[in-house]
């Protein structure tokens, strides 16, 4: 029988290792044969280790498993599908799975992630062949005309990028794939990258014979490293099967690729940041413009996406533009991988069409709290992203609602807190994260964040309340105004979302308040 147990690096921390091997161990006690694959994750990180079975009706799930339930569910006959207590029946089956619609992740977790047969035979580099066949500017007509946006969190629109690129003079192009995962509660790019590295390969290909590039980097976080070893081999893989070097498929194409690892910076997820660092220097932030897109790496004109920009890139020219653009509501077209963190029961990755609310997401997928207690705080798009309370749940996940309500979607991280959580604490570690993290560019983010820290410990302590309320308010727009990147001027929307949803939490008496 084929066994799929994840190697996944969300999965191996849950001892998917140990598993794996009490399951050879196991099948070979029993003389009974086994096919052990190891997989990307499926996504239902709250499951793993999820062991699934091959049977004819299809693949059976089990989890989370322990490698002392293995010799358990060999006794329960879990290799013929049988059913065992931890037992979910046919995987794509499951509500969780059963509901998403996976475009982006259509094929994560299904096989051994550096197999280029399987990938190709589930319908990898088919947009990559269409891509070569069209004019570059057809090209990026179709990434425009599919509404696909910056994944990375601003939800800049990726075709209109990729022209100004395209219509830059210069000799040398780059494409640069920023893996810099850095938002608390996201995993999205990692489970790709891990899960399905060729999906991100040809969508870097598809944006160089787009925009005319002829070298591309990825870069990625030093805190994953199974994804960097997994890109390194696909990248090599994909070189020999000529899908990378100097002539692509023979077509004459040329572009090749490498994958670098940063140093734990958070700033450098902030693209010109990124490229001090790929360029050898610290992590500084640049002054915008030039836009990389005119002037980027090493001073040339460059593509700068997130990985779930790039690996939506082959399932649009695959499937075509309308297709895509089908998903979704208003401006905010085809889909996002969703990823449920914090207090949440069943954790995991959740691709869905944008347009569904926070309530879907955190109860339909999420199953409440995994504490059992209400949820009374929700923080979407990382540790910069607004608080949201328990009235705004119900407001749909789109780029033009949420920036109604003074929030973002950001990367599609959603960390959520049940009614233990103290607020305030929350808002002072916005500006303390946003301390220590910054790059120390500019005055309002340096000292900004620091004076931010003072304040509400003093409002907390009840020390002319007041009078450091309206402190922090204008504190608060002179970084919002004043900084230079995202990291100083968007510090101040946990902490206000904070104040205004949740001023019990300061001390702050709302009871003579309408
Ligand atoms: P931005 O709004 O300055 O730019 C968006 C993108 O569009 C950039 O790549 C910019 O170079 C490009 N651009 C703008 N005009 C263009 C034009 N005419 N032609 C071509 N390209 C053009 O946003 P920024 O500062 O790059 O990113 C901020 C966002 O990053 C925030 O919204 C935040 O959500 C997100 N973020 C994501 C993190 C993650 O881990 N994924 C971490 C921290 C922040
Ligand atoms: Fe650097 Fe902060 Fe200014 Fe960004 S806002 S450039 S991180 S000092």
């Amino acid at each position: 029988a084929r066994v799929f147990v994840p190697a996944d690096s969300g999965a191996l921390s849950v001892g998917a290792e140990q598993v794996a091997r009490a399951i050879l161990a196991e099948a070979e006690q029993r003389r009974e044969p086994v096919t052990l694959v190891r997989n990307g994750s499926r996504g239902l990180y709250w499951l793993e280790p999820m062991v699934e079975v091959e049977t004819r009706a299809g693949r059976i799930a089990y989890g989370p498993v322990r490698a002392e339930d293995v010799p358990d569910l060999f006794a329960a006959g879990f290799l013929s599908g049988h059913s065992h207590r931890l037992g979910h029946g046919l995987t794509d089956h499951i509500p969780y799975l059963a509901g998403q619609e996976r475009l982006t992740f259509a094929r994560v977790g299904l096989s051994e992630p550096l197999n280029l047969a399987d990938y190709c035979e589930q319908g990898g580099f088919v947009g990559l062949r269409r891509a070569l066949e069209m004019p570059p500017d057809a090209l990026i007509r179709e990434v425009t005309d599919s509404g696909l946006r910056g994944r990375g969190g601003a939800g800049f629109p990726t075709g209109v990028k990729w022209s100004t690129v395209g219509k830059a003079v210069a000799a040398t192009k780059y494409v640069v794939c920023n893996a810099d995962e850095g938002d608390s509660g996201t995993f999205s790019d990692r489970m790709l990258m891990e899960g399905d590295p060729y999906c991100l390969i040809e969508g870097m290909i598809i944006a160089a014979r787009a925009v005319g590039a002829q070298e591309g980097y990825i870069y990625s976080r030093s805190e994953y490293p199974h994804a960097f070893a997994i890109l390194a081999s696909a990248i090599q893989r994909a070189r020999e099967a000529g899908y990378l070097g100097p002539d692509i498929l023979g077509t004459g194409q040329a572009f090749d690729l490498e994958v670098r690892l940063g140093a734990g910076a958070y700033i450098c997820g902030e693209e010109t940041s990124m490229l001090e660092s790929l360029e050898g220097r610290r992590g500084l932030v640049r002054f915008k413009p030039p836009l990389p897109a005119i002037s980027g790496l090493f001073g040339q004109p460059t593509v700068i996406n997130n990985v779930m920009s790039l690996a939506s890139v082959p399932v649009i020219l695959a499937k075509g533009s309308a297709f895509y653009r089908d998903y979704g509501v208003g401006r905010s077209q085809g889909t996002l991988p969703f990823q449920l963190a914090g207090n949440i029961r069943h954790g995991g990755l959740v691709e869905k069409a944008f347009g569904l609310t926070l309530n879907e997401l955190l109860y339909d997928y999420g199953g409440g709290s995994a504490s059992g207690r209400p949820i009374r705080a929700v923080q979407v798009g990382g540790p910069l992203g607004a608080y949201l309370p328990e009235s705004r749940f119900d407001v749909p996940l789109d780029y033009e609602a949420y920036s109604r309500i003074d929030a973002m979607i950001g990367h599609g991280g959603i960390v959520a807190f049940d009614d233990r959580v103290d607020m305030a604490k929350m808002a002072r570690y916005a500006m303390e994260f946003c301390a220590i993290e910054s790059c120390g560019k500019c005055t309002p983010c340096r000292i900004g964040s620091q004076r931010g820290v003072e304040i509400i410990d003093r409002i907390v302590a009840g020390r002319e309340r007041s009078k450091n309320l309206i402190l922090l308010d204008s504190l608060c727009d002179t970084m919002v105004n004043g900084s230079l990147c995202a990291l100083g001027g968007m510090a101040p929307y946990p902490v206000r979302s904070a104040l205004q949803h949740f001023p019990a939490d300061f001390g702050i008496d709302t009871s003579g308040i309408a």
